[in-house]
């Protein structure tokens, strides 16, 4: 368990009263007339995210109230930990099980640092959470590693996340799970039948790989996780500009959910069998990058004519599909920073998602709501894989125009996921833009804690 939770109450518990609008008057009414006029003096009125820091009669930190507003975000909690200083604190009154979950778990997403690089300044230590009856400690803490990876792996810059080092991370995270990692790394990529991830690497001194990793009883039901791992992308000779670039270390962000999810499956023992496929490569600009025009062949047979070196993503997930639906595992789910416009359509914080499967869609939407982790689907509308057309060869790999690039690139996905019995991809940004209340700016794990809710109820 992270040490951000304890398991028991002790003297010096500072008690956390949650309070809603609706319910401030009742709750001022039950406190002791002093800390209903220090509330009243402190203009506390339950805003979403407001916390009454409330003395005792020496000045020390008595108790503490949490403002929920109108109560619909069960991850507000998530702004606590930075709010109150170091202490240990224990949430009061009744809680249904769900909000005690997620209220434990947004108090651990809520307490992430990326340090790495600054300077080490005597930080206070991080305040504790009593856990609240009947929460799973384990798994909320599972969870938040599993993020926290994530996180880290986005924030490190391209410099310091290659090639290499997201190997590495692989291979920490295997070697702690008892997993299974192989690894196809440069020219053998060509003689095992990778093209399109060897073209798209090739021109980085840092060669482009696969990482392969297994995990679980042979025999038991499988899921493949595919993440895209472009540990920076220029764009290719179809060069980003700056503003487009600027934040392309974070182009690793599928790799780094999926190890991330990787974590809490293996983590929870779930009873399937978990395979990871990772292409990893960086779309750099040199003598011998693929361009615009060149036509690639890939691990399924299909000719790809290349309509712009900036549409990588695809191509390196395209071989790796290809070989995660050939062992038709029940699942086969990838998560990819593929387009600017899924941004675009529904912006930073929704990630879209694509199934022929209206069964698992619904099973997604519901799991996304219930954990609080924002999904949307959208369509593979068939009419719109014309687009894809090339004259001389099996299929481009962008559309002309543009219209409705997200959909277009996953029906581009789609043409490699023969075989795989129910497929899902989700196009994420990976990314915060801004901070807000718990939340850093910066790398994020996105749609891994759905995916997670789905399979622990399936396995
Ligand atoms: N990694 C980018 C997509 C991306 C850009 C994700 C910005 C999040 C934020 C991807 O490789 C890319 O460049 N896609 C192009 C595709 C286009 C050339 C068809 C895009 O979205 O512009
Ligand atoms: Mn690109
Ligand atoms: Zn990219």
């Amino acid at each position: 368990m992270l040490p951000l939770f304890v398991s028991g109450r002790d003297a010096r518990t500072i008690p956390v009263w949650p309070v809603d609008t609706a319910g401030l008057e009742g709750w001022l009414a039950a406190q002791p007339a002093t800390a209903a006029a220090w509330a009243r003096t402190s203009q506390f009125r339950a805003q979403a995210g407001q916390v009454l820091k409330i003395p005792s009669a020496n000045g020390e930190l008595a108790a503490t109230a949490f403002g929920l507003g109108e109560g619909g975000d069960p991850l507000l909690w998530r702004a606590l930990p930075e709010a109150l200083g170091p202490g240990t604190y224990a949430i009061e009154g009744r809680m249904t099980e769900d909000t005690a979950r997620m209220a434990a778990l947004a108090w651990a997403l809520g307490s992430y640092r990326y340090e790495r690089y600054k300077k080490p300044v005597k930080a206070d230590a991080q305040p504790q959470l009593v856990l609240p009856d009947g929460v799973d400690g384990d798994d909320a803490s599972r969870i938040a590693e599993g993020v926290f990876l994530a996180r880290d792996l986005i924030n490190t810059p391209a410099n310091d996340m290659g090639p290499q080092e997201l190997s590495d991370a692989a291979a920490a995270l295997a070697q702690r799970h008892g997993a299974a990692l192989h690894i196809l790394a440069g020219e053998a990529l060509l003689h095992h039948n990778y093209p399109m991830i060897h073209a798209v690497g090739k021109a980085s001194v840092r060669p482009p790989r696969l990482l392969d990793m297994r995990w679980g009883d042979v025999n038991a039901p499988r899921v493949t996780l595919v993440g895209k791992g472009v540990v920076f992308d220029s764009g290719g000779l179809d060069l980003k500009p700056s503003d487009g670039m600027r934040l392309m270390k974070k182009d690793m962000g599928g790799a780094a959910n999926v190890l991330g999810l990787a974590h809490m499956i293996m983590g929870a023992g779930l009873k399937l069998r978990l395979r990871v496929l990772i292409p990893v490569a960086e779309n750099a600009v040199a003598g011998n990058a693929f361009r615009p025009g060149d036509i690639l062949n890939s691990r399924k047979g299909l000719t790809v004519e290349i309509g712009n070196t900036d549409a990588e993503g695809r191509l390196i997930l395209a071989d790796a599909l290809t070989e995660g639906a050939s062992e038709q595992p029940e699942y086969l789910f990838d998560l990819a920073t593929l387009t600017g416009a899924a941004r675009t359509a529904l912006g930073a914080e929704i990630p879209p998602f694509f199934t022929p499967d209206d069964a698992l869609a619904a099973q997604l939407s519901l799991c996304s709501q219930r954990v609080a982790d924002p999904l949307w689907r959208l369509p593979l509308w068939q009419p719109y894989a014309r687009g894809l057309e090339s004259g001389i060869a099996d299929v481009n790999n962008v559309t002309e125009g543009g219209m409705a690039g997200a959909i277009t690139a996953a029906l581009f996905l789609q043409k490699f996921v023969e075989g795989a019995r129910v497929w899902a991809h989700f196009d994420i940004y990976a990314w915060n833009a801004k901070a807000g209340p718990g939340q850093k700016a910066g790398g994020e794990a996105m749609a891994i804690r759905a995916l997670y809710a789905l399979l622990r109820d399936r396995f």
